[in-house]
C-alpha cells in the first residue's frame, strides 16, 4: 500500500466521492456519534477504527467501495503481479502435508488465492482445501468470481469461513491484513501516557480528543517504550529521550496481536506466513518517528486525517513484528523467519520465475517487470514490507528465509 504514498500535501479534495457514497458517510458518523454520547463523549480509537472499516453495510472493507487496484484506493502485492502469489506458492508447498489445508485470512480481491492454487496446481501440490475467512460479503462475491474463472478444479477446493477455525493443519496465510486491523493511538510526554480517542467535533463531525490512559495501557506503552529506546541510547536523542520534553504519538497493534495469538492456538500443526509493511519494535519505536504510522489512503493518495469521509478510505497503521512474534510465542508456535519482502521473494525464486515469463506480448512483459522491480524496491516495497513465519511442529529449514533471515533483530 505505502508504495502509492504521495505527501499529506497531496490531499484528496480533488477526488470527493459521489453523493449516495457521502450520505452512507454522515449515516457512518451519526452512528458513531450515538456511540460517543452514549459513551459520555468519547471512544478510543481503535473502536472508531472498527466502525469506519467494518461497519456492515457501510464501512469501508463492508460497503460497495473498490478499495483495490488501479480503480481503487491502493494496490497490494497480489494485485501487482502474479509472481508474488507463485512465490508464496512455493514456500507453502515445502510446509504443506499430503491432507493438509491453506486457510487464507481476509483474501481481498481473491487475487492471491487464484496464484496460489494455479502454482499448486502447475505443481501437482493442490492442497486438500483452501478456507478463505472473509469479513466482507461483496468481497466473497469478488473472489468466488475470480477463483471460477482461474478454473472449476480450483474453485471447487474453496470454501468460506464466517468465523475461525477451530483447528488448523497446514499453512494460515494473510497479506496485509494485520495493518487493516484496528490499534489504539496514544500521546507520550514526559513519562505521562495520554490515550488519543474520538469525540464529537460539532453536530456532524468527528475529531480527535484524548484523555489519561488507562493503567494497564500507560504500563504496555511505557514497556515498549522504553524496551524500543534502550537501543538508541548511544544515538543523537537516545539517552536523554525518555525524560525529554517531547510528545510522542504512536500506535499499539493489540488487536493484531491477539488475532495472531488465537490463530496461532488454534494451528495445531503447520505454519503461518504474515507479509506486511512494518517494523521490529526499535525502529517501529523509533525516537524520532514521533507522529507515529497510523496513515490514511483515498484513491491512491496517501494522507493522516483519519476523519475524512468516514467509511470511504482506507485506515492503516503499521506492524511492529516484534509485538507479533511475542504473541506467536505465548501460543506456543515457533518463529520460523523474518525476512525484508525483498529477500523473501528472491529466496522463494521470483527472478526465476520472472525470466521465465513469455515474451509473446511484449506490453504484458513489461509491465510484469515493473511490478517484480515495484515488489523488489527498497525505496518500493522491498524493504518496507516484510515477511514473517511461525510453525508448529515444522523443521526450521523454510525456503523463504534462507539467505538472510532477521529473527535475531526482533
Ligand atoms: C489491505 S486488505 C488486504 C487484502 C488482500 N489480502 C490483499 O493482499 O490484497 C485487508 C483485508 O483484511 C481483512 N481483515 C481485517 N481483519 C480481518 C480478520 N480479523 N479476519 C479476516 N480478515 C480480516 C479486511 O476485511 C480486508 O479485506
Amino acid at each position: 500500500m505505502p508504495a502509492a504514498d504521495a505527501p499529506a500535501a497531496d490531499a484528496p479534495s480533488a477526488h470527493a466521492p459521489r453523493a449516495q457514497a457521502l450520505a452512507d458517510s454522515q449515516e457512518l458518523v451519526r452512528r458513531i456519534g450515538e456511540e460517543i454520547d452514549a459513551a459520555g463523549g468519547w471512544i478510543g480509537f481503535d473502536r472508531y477504527m472498527q466502525r469506519a472499516l467494518y461497519e456492515p453495510g457501510i464501512g469501508y472493507y463492508s460497503g460497495p467501495n473498490r478499495v483495490f487496484g488501479d480503480e481503487g484506493d491502493f494496490v497490494t502485492a497480489p494485485e501487482m503481479s502474479p509472481l508474488f502469489g507463485r512465490c508464496i506458492a512455493v514456500q507453502c508447498a515445502q510446509w504443506l502435508g499430503a491432507d493438509d489445508e491453506i486457510v487464507e485470512f481476509g483474501a481481498g480481491s481473491g487475487a492471491l488465492a487464484v496464484q496460489v492454487l494455479s502454482a499448486l496446481r502447475d505443481a501437482r501440490a493442490l492442497p486438500r482445501s483452501y478456507a478463505i475467512v472473509e469479513l466482507s460479503a461483496s468481497l466473497r462475491e469478488r473472489q468466488r468470481r475470480a477463483i471460477a474463472a482461474a478454473g472449476d478444479e480450483l474453485l471447487e477446493r474453496v470454501r468460506w469461513l464466517d468465523a475461525l477455525p477451530e483447528r488448523i493443519e497446514g499453512v494460515v496465510l494473510a497479506n496485509e491484513v494485520l495493518d487493516a486491523m484496528p490499534v489504539r493511538v496514544f500521546r507520550w510526554c514526559k513519562g505521562d501516557v495520554f490515550e488519543r480517542g474520538v469525540a464529537r467535533a460539532g453536530s456532524a463531525a468527528l475529531d480527535w480528543s484524548e484523555r489519561p490512559a488507562d493503567g494497564p495501557l500507560a504500563e504496555r506503552v511505557r514497556d515498549r517504550l522504553r524496551e524500543a529506546w534502550r537501543e538508541h541510547a548511544g544515538d543523537a536523542g537516545g539517552a536523554d529521550f525518555a525524560s525529554a520534553a517531547h510528545d510522542y504519538v504512536s500506535e499499539i497493534g493489540e488487536q493484531a496481536e491477539a488475532w495472531v495469538a488465537t490463530v496461532g492456538a488454534r494451528l495445531a500443526r503447520g505454519a503461518m506466513l504474515l507479509v506486511d509493511y512494518g517494523f521490529p519494535r526499535h525502529e517501529f519505536y523509533h525516537p524520532q518517528r514521533d507522529t507515529g504510522t497510523l496513515r490514511c489512503h483515498f484513491r491512491h493518495r496517501a494522507h493522516d486525517d483519519p476523519f475524512l469521509w468516514p467509511g470511504l478510505q482506507d485506515i492503516t497503521a503499521h506492524v511492529d513484528f516484534s509485538g507479533v512474534a511475542q504473541a506467536a510465542s505465548r501460543a506456543g508456535l515457533d518463529a520460523l523467519g523474518f525476512a525484508s519482502q525483498a529477500r523473501f521473494l528472491l529466496d522463494c525464486g521470483l527472478l526465476d520465475a520472472c525470466a521465465a515469463m513469455s515474451r509473446d506480448d511484449l506490453r504484458e512483459w513489461t509491465r510484469q517487470t515493473h511490478a517484480v522491480q515495484r515488489l523488489l524496491s527498497e525505496s518500493e516495497m522491498g524493504e518496507l514490507f516484510k515477511a514473517i513465519a511461525f510453525g508448529r511442529s515444522v523443521p526450521d529449514d523454510a525456503i523463504g528465509f534462507r539467505t538472510r533471515d532477521r529473527r535475531a533483530r526482533l
